[in-house]
């Protein structure tokens, strides 16, 4: 019997909120050079230009809502008789807005800033520039509590240690092109867990996956969650 769910989301279960997914025919990437706004790099060459990216990613957040695949993830946190835990490499808070407790942010939180000389972290104000002072430490190195390109993502060995130990692994809404979050499956189905994607489309390691359904997020998932919860 299922008792533990892990749960991995991306940029398509906020997609029906109206926030942007990266590599859809319309997604952010075709708009932005990944290189220059989601990785180290950029910062340091543009930190002005990264910080636009962010200022707009944060405001899109702010007026978006979530949606019924957030809402029915987090009836599942509170009504399933077992352990239900979020991954999400969004940085929108879209989850925790939703209701769901148990989310770890793999990929960082747009709602956050930290100071990269003494990684303090404190609420994200609406707008950050460069000159931004840390408030502890007084340097102006303050950037978006996100992970980039290059960078290790966070709780990767909660994640490990969650992947081990899930009966039921399920994916949705990301297109499985980017590790260590792609690779899940993969150590979640090692391990002895069954596997779901429910995608709007097959994603890159689709095939990875014991069983995969298709269609939105706002349809599919709460679909899925009331199956789960009549199974009990
Ligand atoms: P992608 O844009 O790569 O993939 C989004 C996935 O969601 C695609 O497979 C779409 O088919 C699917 N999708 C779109 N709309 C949907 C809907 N309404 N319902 C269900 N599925 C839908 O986004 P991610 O996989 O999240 O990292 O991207 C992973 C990481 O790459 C991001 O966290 C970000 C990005 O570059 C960093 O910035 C470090």
């Amino acid at each position: 019997m299922t008792r533990k769910i892990l749960i991995l989301t991306g940029a398509g279960i906020s997609a029906e909120s109206g926030l942007g997914t990266f590599r859809d025919v319309d997604g952010l990437w075709t708009k932005y050079d990944l290189d220059e706004v989601a990785t180290p790099e950029g910062f340091a060459r543009n930190p002005a230009l990264v910080h636009e990216f962010y200022n707009a990613r944060r405001k899109n957040c702010r007026e978006a809502a979530p949606n019924a695949a957030h809402a029915a993830l987090a009836r599942l946190e509170r009504e399933f008789d077992g352990a239900v835990r979020i991954v999400t490499q969004n940085v929108d808070d879209l989850h925790e807005r939703a209701g769901s407790k148990a989310v770890w942010h793999m990929h960082g939180t747009l709602s956050k800033a930290v100071c990269a000389a003494c990684t303090h972290r404190w609420d994200a104000p609406a707008v950050m520039v460069p000159a931004d002072p840390c408030p502890a430490c007084g340097a102006a190195a303050t950037r978006p509590d996100v992970v980039w390109f290059g960078e290790f993502p966070f709780f990767m060995d909660e994640i490990h240690a969650a992947l081990e130990v899930c009966d039921l692994f399920v994916s949705i809404g990301t297109s499985g092109n980017v590790y260590p979050a792609a690779g899940f499956v993969e150590a979640a189905a090692g391990a002895g867990a069954e596997t779901l994607e429910l995608n709007l489309e097959p994603s890159f390691n689709a095939t990875a996956f014991g069983e995969r359904r298709q269609g939105p997020a706002s349809e599919i998932v709460p679909a899925w969650v009331d199956e789960v919860l009549a199974e009990g």
